[in-house]
C-alpha cells in the first residue's frame, strides 16, 4: 500500500454539512440514509468498497477517544450508485450492544438534518479479476453491493452468497434478486441454516477473487475454508477489530517525525498516535481500533508491529505504512513521514 500522508489518504472530504435527504427502513433493524449537498454540489468520487466517516451532531454516552468535537463519528460503507455524483447512500444496523451511534441514527436523525462527512476512503478495493465470489453476512452486504454492480458492469463472472438471520433482516435482498436473479444466493439462517462455505467455495481457483464482509465468525470461517487458496485471493472487511497477539516489543521505542525533525519516545502505556500528537503532529483519527483506516501514515524506516484489521499480509510485508492508533514497532526505532 502506498500512501503520501494520513491526511491525503483521508480523501478529498466534504467536511461538515451534508444533508439527510431521505431515511428509509430497508430491513428489520436497518435504515438507509441518502446524503446530498445542501446546495446541490457534486460529491467526491468513490470506488466500490469505500466508506465514509459519518459525524453525528450529538455526543455518545458511551463515547471513546474516537469522538471529536462533541459529536459521534462512525464509519459506514457506501452502498449506492458510484456513478451518481450527487448522492451518497449508507445503511445502518441498530447495534444493541454498540456505543450509541447507530441508535442515534435510528432514533434521532431525521430527513433535513445536517451531518458531517469525512472521506470517502477505500481500504477494501475491488481488484481486477475474471471471476468473483462475494460472501456477505447481514449488514456486511453494504460494501459488496457496489462491487457486484461493478463486476456486472465489467462483464465479470460473479456470484453472491448472502446470509442473514431471517429474510426480513436482510437489507437490499429484493433489490439484489430483482437485478441479478440467480447470481444471488439468499440464505436466511432460520430457513436454510448456516452458509455452506465448503460446498460453495469448492476447490481453490487461481482465476477467482473472494470478497467477504460480515460478522467475525463468518470471516474466520471463510478464512479457514480459503486457507489453501492462492495468496491474496481472499479479501475481507471487518466492522470490529480482529483479535491480536501480544505486541512484539514491550520496551519503549523511538519514533522520529522526519518532516518536523522531532523524535518522541513511545512507552508501553501510550499509542504511537498519542505520542506523535504530543510532539505536535496533526494526525486524523476516528475509530482508534485499527479498523477505519483514518490514521494511516507512511513509514520511511523501521519495521512496524502491525496490529490493525485493515492491511493484507502483502501490504504488511511492504512495511511502508502503518495505523498509528494501534500499531507499534518491532525494533527500537521507526521513522515516519510526519
Ligand atoms: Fe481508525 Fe486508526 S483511527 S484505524
Amino acid at each position: 500500500m502506498v500512501v503520501t500522508s494520513a491526511v491525503a489518504d483521508a480523501g478529498p472530504g466534504v467536511g461538515p454539512g451534508l444533508m439527510v435527504s431521505a431515511k428509509e427502513h430497508v430491513a428489520e433493524g436497518v435504515v438507509s440514509l441518502t446524503l446530498t449537498h445542501p446546495g446541490g454540489a457534486r460529491l467526491p468520487d468513490w470506488t466500490p468498497g469505500s466508506h465514509i466517516d459519518l459525524v453525528l451532531p450529538w455526543g455518545s454516552p458511551r463515547s471513546s477517544a474516537a469522538e471529536s468535537g462533541g459529536g459521534t463519528t462512525r464509519q459506514y460503507s457506501l452502498c449506492g450508485d458510484r456513478w451518481d455524483a450527487h448522492t451518497y447512500r449508507i445503511a445502518v444496523l441498530r447495534e444493541a450492544a454498540g456505543r450509541g451511534g447507530s441508535a442515534q441514527v435510528h432514533d434521532r436523525l431525521r430527513p433535513g438534518d445536517r451531518v458531517g462527512v469525512g472521506g470517502p476512503r477505500n481500504h477494501f478495493p475491488l481488484v481486477p479479476s475474471e471471476k468473483y465470489l462475494f460472501i456477505a453476512g447481514g449488514i456486511g452486504i453494504t460494501p459488496l453491493l457496489p462491487m457486484v454492480r461493478q463486476a456486472e458492469l465489467l462483464g465479470a463472472d460473479w456470484q453472491l452468497l448472502y446470509g442473514g438471520r431471517t429474510r426480513a433482516s436482510m437489507a437490499f435482498r429484493e433489490e439484489l434478486t430483482a437485478a441479478y436473479g440467480e447470481r444471488v444466493h439468499v440464505v436466511p439462517q432460520d430457513e436454510l441454516g448456516l452458509l455452506d462455505l465448503v460446498a460453495w467455495l469448492g476447490t481453490p481457483r487461481s482465476d477467482t477473487k473472494v470478497y467477504c464482509c460480515g460478522p467475525a465468525p463468518l470471516l474466520a470461517a471463510v478464512e479457514a475454508v480459503c486457507a489453501d487458496w492462492p495468496p491474496y485471493a481472499l479479501r475481507t472487511e471487518r466492522f470490529t477489530a480482529a483479535a491480536q497477539s501480544a505486541p512484539v516489543r514491550e520496551e519503549p521505542f523511538e519514533v522520529e517525525l522526519r518532516r518536523t525533525g522531532r523524535t518522541v519516545t513511545v512507552t508501553q502505556e501510550m499509542s504511537v498516535l498519542e505520542a506523535v500528537r504530543r510532539a505536535g503532529a496533526d494526525v486524523l483519527s476516528s475509530c482508534e481500533q485499527g479498523t477505519c483506516g483514518t490514521c494511516l501514515t507512511p513509514v520511511l524506516e523501521g519495521r512496524p508491529d502491525h496490529r490493525d484489521s485493515v492491511l493484507s499480509d502483502h501490504e504488511r510485508a511492504a512495511n511502508d505504512c502503518m495505523f498509528l492508533c494501534v500499531s507499534r514497532s518491532c525494533g527500537d526505532r521507526l521513522v515516519l513521514d510526519l
